[in-house]
């Protein structure tokens, strides 16, 4: 796609984000990730030193740079070279429905659940009068070119960019409330996402998130009129959440599982930039979340992309590889990554330090991991497996004493379990009692949508879970350490 962009100051980044078109960004113009990658057509100016490191000479000399580097003044013509269409996205909406007891409460009209996720919302339209879906839309969330994961997006609000922050939030969730409400008349929304991501739809102070002791403005449920949030009409319900960084998301996948209401011991998994978790049943809930930074969506992996159409998700063990749409393969997203990775160690390309005798491991064509893209993965790897292993220990059960294992989120939805298993990412005993749940913080906005005294059951969550910040956790260091290696 060709653009005209005219820079007077700035980035070209900060150009492209005031228009409509949607520009990769993972390290929200920082020049670390290599993401932002355009070709420019006209104008090209000389290459920086950052661009050089990340382009071939024949790259540079086509005109190849990234957005967030080039600083001229000027009128450029712009080839987005890697773009990532906002519906390019494999974007997960379904969930596993488990039973449920409590009664439906039957209402008129429309109702909507809402889960913002970092990366992407899904939308659920409910007809209340009877209980039916009828439609779900999913699409990008547009924050994204701020920056992949919640920190970027912190760092800049704390900066002065919350008005952006929150323009993007609400004009894509405008866009997808037109697109799925038709003539529909809106009663009700219910809103659940991770504390970072309400607090910018809010508009609420977000200073606490990103300095210890990471305190939020708020975790409590708010309700509003949607008139003001949306100017829809109707009345919006954000979700409680647990803590700053387990947050309304989390609770809304154990209102989901029935965690908090089982004799099981069930643990909850979702696997992200943050790896959260929880652990309990209906007497007490433990939860942490572990920052497992990017590498499970593709950032900091040379070649590393998010679940996009093209995204190498499975690698097999004769090195056959499956795409996301079954597209040609753009790049490898986080469980193709562990496929390739427990591969590697099979055939004793990739030993169990990590370490790795050739200069690059081959996956497809132009499609490589590097050395440093495995310690980016045994960072990311170790970070969940630590994170599980410490709330095995906080409440007291070893890991074959777990009842179900719930994995939730994008991630699980592709993930080869016997290959997370033996590269360690999760323990040997979660065998056979693994669940890939799906979007279970969605799930969970249906029911607080749909069934009767579902308020009383969020506060028995919040009332049963406490968190563990594992800041300064010696246990979390020392059992990070011993998961760096792969079993
Ligand atoms: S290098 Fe430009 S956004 Fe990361």
């Amino acid at each position: 796609m060709l653009v005209q962009v005219n820079l007077d100051h700035g980035t070209l980044l900060d150009a492209l984000r005031k228009t409509t078109i949607y520009t990769n960004a993972p390290c929200n113009g920082r020049g670390v990730c290599g993401k932002c990658k355009i070709k420019i057509t006209e104008n090209v100016p000389p290459a920086t030193a950052i661009e050089t490191k990340f382009f071939s000479a024949d790259e540079i000399a086509s005109g190849i740079r990234l957005a967030c580097a080039v600083t001229a003044p000027g009128t450029y013509i712009v080839e987005l070279e890697d773009a990532i269409e906002k519906d390019s996205f494999s974007i997960l909406s379904s969930y596993e429905v488990f039973e449920e007891v409590a009664e439906l409460c039957y209402a008129e009209g429309f109702g909507v659940g809402i889960d913002i996720g970092t990366t992407t919302i899904a939308i659920e339209l409910f007809d209340l009068a009877t209980g039916e879906l009828l439609r779900t839309h999913t699409f990008l969330n547009t924050q994204r070119t701020y920056g992949s994961d919640v920190i970027s997006r912190i760092d800049y609000a704390n900066k002065g960019g919350m008005d952006d922050l929150n323009a993007k939030i609400i004009s894509s969730l405008k866009e997808g409330l037109a697109t799925i409400l038709g003539n529909a008349v809106l009663s009700k929304a219910i809103i659940a996402g991770n504390t970072t991501m309400l607090h910018l739809l809010t508009k609420a102070d977000c200073s606490g998130l990103g300095i210890y002791p990471f305190t939020a403005n708020f975790l409590d449920m708010k309700v509003g009129d949607l008139s003001q949030l949306l100017a829809l009409s109707g009345e919006y319900t954000l979700l409680a959440g647990i803590s700053t960084y387990v947050g309304a998301d989390i609770l809304s996948g154990i209102l989901h599982t029935n965690m908090h209401k089982n004799d099981a011991i069930c643990i909850l998994i979702d696997i992200g930039t943050n790896g959260e978790m929880a652990i309990g049943n209906k007497h007490n809930i433990l939860t942490l979340a572990t920052a497992a930074g990017p590498a499970f969506e593709g950032g900091n992996i040379s070649c590393g992309v998010g679940s996009i159409a093209g995204a190498i998700c499975q690698v097999a063990s004769d090195g056959h590889i499956k795409t996301i749409g079954d597209a040609k393969a753009v790049g490898i997203c986080g469980s193709g990554l562990i496929d390739a990775i427990a591969v590697a160690l099979a055939n004793e390309t990739l030993d169990e330090t990590g370490s790795i005798e050739t200069e690059v491991i081959h996956i497809a064509e132009d499609i490589y991991l590097t050395q440093k893209d495995i310690r980016e993965f045994q960072l990311a790897k170790s970070a969940i497996r630590a994170g599980i292993e410490v709330l095995l220990v906080k409440y007291g059960v070893a890991a074959s004493e777990i009842d179900h294992v719930y994995l939730a989120g994008g991630f699980g939805k592709f993930i080869n379990l016997d290959n997370a298993i033996s590269i360690g990412l999760l323990p040997n005993d979660f065998a056979d009692k693994i669940q890939k749940v799906g979007n279970t913080s969605l799930g969970g906005v249906r029911k607080f949508l749909l069934y009767k005294d579902i308020k009383d059951e969020v506060q028995q969550i919040k009332s049963i879970a406490k968190d563990l910040n594992l800041a300064h956790d010696p246990l979390f260091n020392e059992l990070f350490m011993e998961h760096m290696l792969f079993e």
